[in-house]
């Protein structure tokens, strides 16, 4: 009787003192700044920032302070029997469909190198080809398939459909990129200050140090090749056939 109230009340110092512990460091996640991506695979200004932009704070190290949030859904609409009708055909919401898979089983920089490779075979006009990212994460692939064929991405693709018509403000083109839930527009190109801005931590990245003050903003070069809500103008013909071209 005596040993085992005498565990109990061991137990319970353990307990608190563990408690006491969580409690008085701060978590590293309540520091770092959410960076959303509003996208859709096909769209030229989307394949852009993804190939060109974003690879930066992987290389910087900006990534450490960054909670990635890739949405692949964009200007998608949802029917109402749960079809989805994706802006550039089919095979976009085939691409977005597999990319949140991937977004959803593999490993940070795993999947967004596996997307950074696929969006740079689109902006080439290969979509096709882009299976062959997979080569580079032997294992994947079969993943990815169980993930598309067992329905899992389009349960997905739903959820992101309810996350992307949920944005407040709502988005009106894509990419859509918010800092820390706001938008910042067409001035894409100065995210990395946006995100140096937003960050409250102490362990202040070099990177942020590195970047020139202020923002300036920037000649929206992006402008031309954003793809906006309901616009048909943008839908290029659709290619089912690619679909079966691809394989996992
Ligand atoms: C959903 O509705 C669309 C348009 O009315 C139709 O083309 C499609 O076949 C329907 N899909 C299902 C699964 O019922």
């Amino acid at each position: 009787m005596a040993s085992s109230s005498a565990l109990i009340l061991f137990s319970l110092l353990i307990f608190s003192f563990s408690a006491l512990a969580i409690s008085k460091c701060p978590s590293a996640s309540d520091e770092k700044v959410s960076l959303s991506l509003y996208y859709e695979t096909f769209c030229p200004g989307c394949s852009e920032f993804i190939v060109h932009e974003l690879p930066k704070i992987f290389k910087n190290r900006l990534i450490d302070i960054v909670d990635l949030n890739l949405v692949p859904y964009g200007n998608a609409n949802l029917l109402k029997n749960g079809t989805i009708i994706c802006q550039h055909g089919p095979f976009e919401c085939f691409l977005n469909t597999v990319e949140a898979c991937a977004i959803n089983s593999m490993p940070e920089y795993e999947y967004f190198e596996f997307i950074r490779c696929t969006e740079n075979f689109i902006a080439e006009g290969k979509a096709e080809e882009s299976s062959s990212c997979l080569d580079k994460t032997p294992g994947h692939g079969k993943i990815l398939h169980d993930c598309y064929t067992s329905g899992r991405g389009q349960k997905i693709e739903l959820q992101y459909a309810k996350v992307t018509a949920a944005l407040n403000p709502p988005h009106e083109y894509v990419p859509w990129v918010t800092v820390n839930e706001v938008p910042i527009r067409m001035d894409i190109e100065n995210f990395m200050k946006y995100i140096c801005k937003a960050y409250k931590g102490t362990s202040t990245p070099k990177a942020c140090k590195e970047l020139p003050k202020g923002i300036i903003p920037a000649e929206p070069k992006l402008n031309m090749k954003v793809c906006r809500v309901n616009d048909a103008s943008r839908m290029t013909k659709p290619r089912p056939r690619g679909i079966t071209g691809w394989k996992f």
